[in-house]
């Protein structure tokens, strides 16, 4: 009896230690050197039924290896689009829907403050909002960030999750090195999101 109910919770657990497959019909934002799409692309057990991959900077600011990427994702059936603001998925996606939404590291390149709060905490809300609209009715965002308490204490997930309209989000170990040829990049050269750790987070949020 308790064989079956440890397997059982065993079984359960590594559902929850996995919510990078069954992504469907997938927008990835502020994609930087678009490897991460491109890692997932090359991934069967995503499950990706169609990808929109898309940059904040404009074209003409793409290095040398995004537009590697970017080729080599269309070539394969993918979307890219440039110049879009993960704060206004609303409107730049008023007629499309989304199963899954992915945001990796997302980080401004700023420290400022508005209203007592800092640049990424007020971009991740905005998102978060934002990403809802476009979501398919049992959609889900997916924000992966350094895992210690400094990142957790700009992004708040739980109270985010309140306030963008989502239930109290869950969260996974992330893993990159079971990302084949995914290279993060930083926003500016000084200003690390993840070169500098090595415990990182992806927090699930699906809308209530
Ligand atoms: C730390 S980098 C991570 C890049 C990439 N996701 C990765 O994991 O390698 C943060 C990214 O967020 C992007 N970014 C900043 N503000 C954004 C916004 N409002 N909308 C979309 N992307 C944004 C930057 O352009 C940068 O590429």
């Amino acid at each position: 009896m308790f064989d079956t109910i440890f397997s059982t919770v065993r079984a359960f657990e590594q559902l929850r230690s996995e919510p990078w497959n069954k992504l469907g019909n997938t927008l990835l934002v502020g994609e930087g050197n678009l490897s991460f799409a491109r890692s997932l692309i090359n991934m069967p057990s995503a499950g990706l039924t169609r990808v929109m991959a898309t940059v904040f900077e404009p074209a003409s600011k793409l290095s040398e290896e995004a537009i590697e990427n970017a080729q080599w994702i269309k070539r394969c059936g993918g979307d890219i689009l440039y110049d879009i603001d993960a704060t206004k998925l609303d409107s730049d996606f008023p007629q499309q829907k989304f199963d899954t939404i992915i945001f990796q590291f997302p980080n401004v390149g700023s420290r400022k403050s508005k209203y007592g709060h800092t640049s990424n905490h007020v971009m991740a809300r905005k998102f978060l909002r934002a990403a809802k609209i476009c979501l398919e009715m049992h959609g889900k965002v997916l924000l992966t960030l350094v895992d210690n308490p400094h990142y957790r204490g700009i992004f708040k997930p739980d109270e985010a999750a309140t306030f963008s309209g989502y239930k109290t989000p869950h969260s996974y170990p992330f893993d990159a090195s079971k990302f084949r040829g995914y290279a993060h990049t930083n926003t500016n050269n000084d200003d690390s999101a993840a070169q500098n750790y090595n415990r990182f987070v992806t927090w699930v949020f699906e809308p209530e």
